[in-house]
Formats: structure tokens, C-alpha cells, sequence
């Protein structure tokens, strides 16, 4: 929203013992990035628009989180569990700093959108005081019930709270909320915990609001947008919602998916023009495909920069670090990590191509590796520009091959190879004529011939 100023602050105090895990519940990935993360993603940004994300106690991995993603952004520890409007008068020292639009979203629904956002904004530049973000439940069972009068938001009942008849009703309070700024902590300050759990309840904020004269208003949004995550299987089910976002994203980019539903993409996966991806392809976190690149089936990528017009798989595995050049090849069964390719190298079969780099147009035989591990560090292996690497060679790192080289196949190889050399290392091969005959004779001697 031009011109305003917003602070959004996110609660993310939740144990999530639900999940079973030993992991933050707002740390589990969808479509390969933090719940939170999405969510400090949608939120306002730019100028004029801060955060503020509470936490519980020794979650150190969710602030570290917040850190990475949003340095500006501050974290308050609500060392009590008391209720979701306590949660965010945890962060009363980043509100007390003023703002016009105050936000209040949690971390553990990642569907939500930027557009959302912006939309709750829009009245209270109208003169509304607070504006609620309401869904149909299709069971609204556990849902705060938003009580209408006609067009206003009267009251927001909790399930534990309602009666027969309120519990009927499927307009839900998805937990998002945005207030004007200049009222917030008038209206936050009243909330009291006379409820059926003993909480300080949120929701509580309409009804005060509404005591004071103030409007509170309702903004629609689908179910789907406010899912909140729960347990493995809800993170599974907002997974699903995700990656159909991500691939009509991508389609509707000019991406050819040719089944989009048996590809996994990440939701910073960058791509260019006219990128096709087979079948069956995942795509993990960090992954960037330019113009005309081909992902064929069965391939794993995760933190990778693919060149133009480049071929990677089927059955392809790049690792992070990894880097294609244009019109490079990447075939079945090879694996490359902390890699640059240049362009229109060719590593077609069954190879380990792992902290190297390799000058462009070489091609790279059937089942060579990089032998880049001695037990104890890495090192390296580069190759020049223009070099033929034979099939099986083993190319024992550090160690450098020149520019138009050329390595026998089965070599092994431990020294620096000068450009244009010829390196071959195997023993000689021996030839005696007539020498398998005679082995099958000794082999055979006494048995009766076969009918
Ligand atoms: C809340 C809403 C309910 C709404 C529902 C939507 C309240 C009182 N109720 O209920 O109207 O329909 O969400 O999903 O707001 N949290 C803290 N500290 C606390 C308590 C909660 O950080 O002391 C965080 C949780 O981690 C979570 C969020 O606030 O991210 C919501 O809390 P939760 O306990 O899930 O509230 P619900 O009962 O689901
Ligand atoms: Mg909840």
C-alpha cells in the first residue's frame, strides 16, 4: 500500500508437538522453503514496511531463520503461552514505534498471499480500525466464528466459546488480522482472558473495537489460502496446494511441463524462455533453468544454475554448487556437485563430476570420476578447454588436465597433464595367439563334447 507505513508482526511461538518432530513446527519446508518463510515472504515489503516475528522460548533456529531472510526484521520471545493477543503485545516495543497499518499473521500458514495482504489494507485506509480475514470452512469445527450484523463484524466467538446456534455458522476467522495503527494498542491493551481456555484472546479485539465505536470489517479469502499446519499430514495437504500454484505458475511462464503433476518444483525456482521439464522430475531449493533448457525424466536437482539450450538427465543428479554452461550435456546416471561446466561440455554417461571445473566444449567419457576425496579434504579437479577425457578414467584430485588433452581410457590419473598431452596410464596389453583355444581345450579335457 503506497505511502503507508505497516509493521507486520508474525506469530510463530507454536511448539508443534503435533508434527512429531524435534524440528520448530514453522521450519518444516513446503515446496522446499520454511512455513515461515513463506509467510515473512508474502508480508509487506519495501519501504516504510517492518516486521516483527514472535517466537517461543529456545527456538534460536526459527530467529536464525528470520536472519537469513529478512535481516531487517526483529524477533520477541513470548516466554509464556498465553494467548494469541499476548503473543503480540510480546512484540509491543516494535508497535509502540507507531505505525499506520499494523498486521498480525501466523507462521504456520505458508499459503498465504502477498495480494491477501493488500487487501485487509484497503479499508482501514477507508476508517475502518481493524480488518478480519474470514474463509467458509467446510468444518468449521475449532474455527473462531465471525457473528455478522448485516455488513459489520459484530463479534468473533471461539469454537470453545459458542453456542449451538453460533457453531452453525461457517464464516471462520483464519487468524490473520490488520489494525489501524493509530487504535492497536488501545484496543490490544483491553484484551482479557475471561474465556473458556484462560486466554488472551485475539478475536477478542472486534468486540472491543466495536465497544469503542470503531468498525471492524470482514475481507473474504478461500480456505485453501489460510490452512493452518498442524501435522504431517496438513503439511502434506499444503504441499499439494503449493506445487499446483508452482506449476501454474510456471506453465503460465511459458514452461512445458509435459505431466505437471509428477514434477516437484521449489518456490524460488527461476526459468527461463521455452524450458521443457519430462515427467517425474524434483527440483529442489536454489535451482535456476535459462532459455530453452531440457530437464529430462527422472532428474534431481537442487541448488544448480542450468545454461541455455543445456541437457540434463534422464536420470541426472546435480548438486548444490553445480553450474551448466550453454548447450552443455548432462546424461543418465551422472552426479555433479560444486561443478562449473562451460559451454557444450559433454558428460553423457555414468559420471562423478564433483568440486571441478572443466573449460568448455570437453568431452567427458562414460563412466569417468572425480576422484575428489583422499579420506581426510577435497580437492580439486580442473580441466582445460577442448579436452577428451577416455571412458573409466579416474582422475585423483588435485590434479589438473590442460587444455586439448587427451586421457587414454582406464586411466588413472595422479599428475598434471600439460594441454595437448597425451596421458595414458594401464598396464601393456599382452596378445597370445591362439591362447583361448587352448584355454577351452584345458578347460574341457575329459567331458563329453556337448550334443
Ligand atoms: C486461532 C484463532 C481462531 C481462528 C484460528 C485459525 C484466536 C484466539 N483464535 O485459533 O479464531 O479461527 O486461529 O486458524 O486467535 N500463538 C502464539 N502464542 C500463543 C498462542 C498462539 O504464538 O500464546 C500462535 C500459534 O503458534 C499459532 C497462532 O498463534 O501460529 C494461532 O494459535 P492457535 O493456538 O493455533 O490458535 P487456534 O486455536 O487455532
Ligand atoms: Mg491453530
Amino acid at each position: 500500500m503506497k505511502g503507508r507505513t505497516s509493521l507486520t508482526v508474525v506469530l510463530a511461538a507454536g511448539e508443534g508437538t503435533r508434527m512429531r518432530s524435534s524440528l520448530p513446527k514453522v521450519l518444516h519446508p513446503v515446496a522446499g522453503q520454511p512455513l515461515l518463510v513463506h509467510v515473512l515472504e508474502a508480508a509487506p515489503h519495501g519501504e516504510g514496511a517492518r516486521l516483527a516475528v514472535v517466537i517461543g522460548p529456545d527456538h534460536q533456529a526459527v530467529a536464525d531463520a528470520v536472519k537469513r531472510i529478512r535481516p531487517d526484521a526483529e524477533t520477541f520471545v513470548q516466554r509464556e503461552r498465553l494467548g494469541t493477543a499476548h503473543a503480540v503485545l510480546s512484540a509491543r516495543a516494535a508497535i509502540a514505534r507507531g505505525t499506520d497499518d499494523l498486521l498480525v499473521a501466523f507462521g504456520d500458514t505458508p499459503l498465504i498471499s502477498a495480494n491477501t495482504f493488500e487487501r485487509m489494507r484497503a479499508p482501514l485506509k477507508e476508517g475502518a480500525a481493524l480488518t478480519v480475514l474470514g474463509f467458509r470452512a467446510a468444518d468449521p469445527t475449532g474455527y473462531g466464528r465471525l457473528l455478522m450484523h448485516g455488513k459489520h463484524l459484530t463479534v468473533i466467538r471461539e469454537h470453545a466459546d459458542a453456542s449451538e446456534d453460533e457453531r452453525k455458522v461457517t464464516l471462520c476467522n483464519a487468524g490473520v488480522m490488520a489494525f489501524d495503527g493509530r487504535s492497536a494498542l488501545k484496543i490490544l491493551d483491553r484484551i482479557g482472558n475471561a474465556n473458556a481456555k484462560g486466554e488472551y484472546y485475539l478475536v477478542d479485539a472486534v468486540a472491543i473495537a466495536r465497544e469503542q465505536g470503531l468498525e471492524a470489517v470482514v475481507i473474504e479469502t478461500s480456505e485453501d489460502e489460510v490452512r493452518g499446519i498442524n501435522t504431517k499430514a496438513q503439511l502434506a495437504e499444503a504441499e499439494a496446494v503449493m506445487q499446483a500454484r508452482l506449476r501454474k505458475a510456471a506453465m503460465d511462464a511459458g514452461v512445458t511441463l509435459i505431466a505437471p503433476e509428477t514434477v516437484y518444483l521449489s518456490a524460488d525456482t527461476q526459468f527461463g524462455r521455452d524450458v521443457t521439464v519430462e515427467p517425474f522430475v524434483v527440483i529442489g531449493p536454489g535451482v535456476s533453468i535459462a532459455d530453452g533448457a531440457v530437464i529430462h525424466s527422472f532428474s534431481h536437482l537442487v541448488q544448480s544454475a542450468i545454461g541455455k539450450k543445456a541437457s540434463i538427465g534422464p536420470f541426472a543428479r546435480l548438486r548444490p554448487g553445480t553450474s551448466v554452461g550453454e548447450g552443455a550435456k548432462i546424461g543418465n546416471f551422472v552426479e555433479a556437485k560444486a561443478a562449473t561446466l562451460e559451454a557444450g561440455v559433454k558428460v553423457n554417461h555414468l559420471s562423478y563430476i564433483g568440486d571441478a571445473e572443466i573449460g568448455a566444449n570437453t568431452n567427458i567419457g562414460a563412466g569417468t570420476i572425480t576422484c575428489n576425496y583422499d579420506g581426510f579434504a577435497k580437492h580439486k579437479t580442473i580441466i582445460g578447454k577442448g579436452a577428451f577425457v577416455g571412458t573409466n578414467s579416474s582422475l585423483v584430485a588435485p590434479v589438473k588436465i590442460g587444455a586439448g588433452a587427451y586421457i587414454g581410457s582406464g586411466s588413472v590419473i595422479t599428475r598434471d597433464v600439460p594441454d595437448d598431452a597425451m596421458a595414458v596410464e594401464r598396464s601393456q596389453q599382452s596378445i597370445r595367439e591362439g591362447g583361448a583355444a587352448r584355454y577351452r581345450e584345458i578347460k574341457t579335457r575329459g567331458r563329453k563334447p556337448k550334443a
